[in-house]
């Protein structure tokens, strides 16, 4: 049957997700799979049932999309999607409960505080140290994130992310590595290890610089590499992801992986870092695509 690629949408993240949609439709079609694109954005979400499509890949970031929105609309309409369900989709979202799940199953994530209009920020500054990271807890693609590394930017810090959340979250900086684990089909792909140009690794340097380096494969000791897989599928597991996603980690001092957030809906553009982990397991792009169609079946 004909299968929908739903891009677009109306998060602040909608211009990634139509490349990441505009490449998984390509790829499809190439396959000789009936594929549409579908913008819940432009349509009303019905109209996939009365267009009769049978599956639907979701290409979504962000919120009414990844959050488990669209998820319970297809839920109720009977029509198989790609990824996680309904609940891991929404929790993974939200980058503050997921990391009360991990802690409670003592999974390592930075420490961190929720912060609030009448919070007091030295304090904060003081119990977290300095740098540390403000975010919004319901966003994706680091929009609103600031590195803080002086007490007294942390206002403006606060502002920038609750303009975009009213749950805004500070989080101890960990200063090692970023890795990302890819997993596909309930299986982790090879590590890939982010790093700034110069070794000099901090959040400004990687998302807005062209110098950022990623390294797949990781380079990192083969043990420990599968170590850290290992507890990313314990942290992808413990949302209730399922299908595929991508769990973000900082390393720390002694090479072990501190936790950020899950992505149930990861970007798929040609520069992101599922595909980067897909080719390095001898997956290509293309076959990709078709290995996550098939979990709107599982
Ligand atoms: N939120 C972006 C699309 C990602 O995680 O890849
Ligand atoms: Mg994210």
């Amino acid at each position: 049957g004909k299968v929908a690629v739903l891009l677009g949408g109306r998060s602040a993240e909608r211009e990634i997700s139509l490349m990441s949609g505009t490449a998984v439709l390509e790829a499809l079609q190439r396959q000789g799979v009936k594929a549409h694109p579908f913008d819940p954005a432009e349509r009303p979400l019905e109209d996939l049932k009365s267009e009769q499509f049978a599956r639907a890949f979701i290409a979504l970031h962000g919120r009414y999309g990844e959050d488990g929105t669209v998820q319970g609309a297809l839920e109720l309409m009977g029509i198989p999607y790609t990824g996680s369900g309904v609940l891991a989709s929404a929790l993974g979202m939200d980058k503050w409960r997921t990391k009360l799940v991990w802690q409670a199953l003592g999974i390592r994530t930075p420490r961190h505080a929720l912060l609030e209009p009448a919070t007091d920020l030295a304090q904060i500054a003081a119990g977290l140290g300095l740098p540390l990271i403000v975010k919004p807890a319901r966003e994706g693609s680091t929009i609103g994130i600031t590195k803080v590394t002086r007490a007294e930017d942390l206002p403006a810090a606060y502002h920038k992310a609750a303009e975009r959340d009213r749950l805004v979250l500070a989080e101890e900086f960990v200063s090692g590595a970023e890795v990302t684990v890819a997993i596909l089909q309930d299986t982790a792909l090879p590590l890939v290890r982010v790093e700034a140009a110069g070794g000099f690794y901090d959040y400004e340097a990687k998302y807005f610089s062209d110098e950022t380096r990623y390294y797949c494969p990781s380079g990192l000791p083969a043990a420990q590499e599968r170590a850290i897989q290992e507890q990313a599928l314990q942290a992808y597991r413990a949302v209730g992801c399922e299908g595929w996603g991508r769990v973000d980690a900082m390393l720390d001092a002694g090479g072990n992986p501190c936790f950020l957030e899950v992505n149930t809906s990861p970007g798929m553009t040609g520069h992101s870092l599922v595909p980067m982990a897909a080719r390095e397991a001898g997956i290509t792009f293309d076959e990709l695509v078709l290995r996550i169609l098939e979990t709107a079946d599982a």
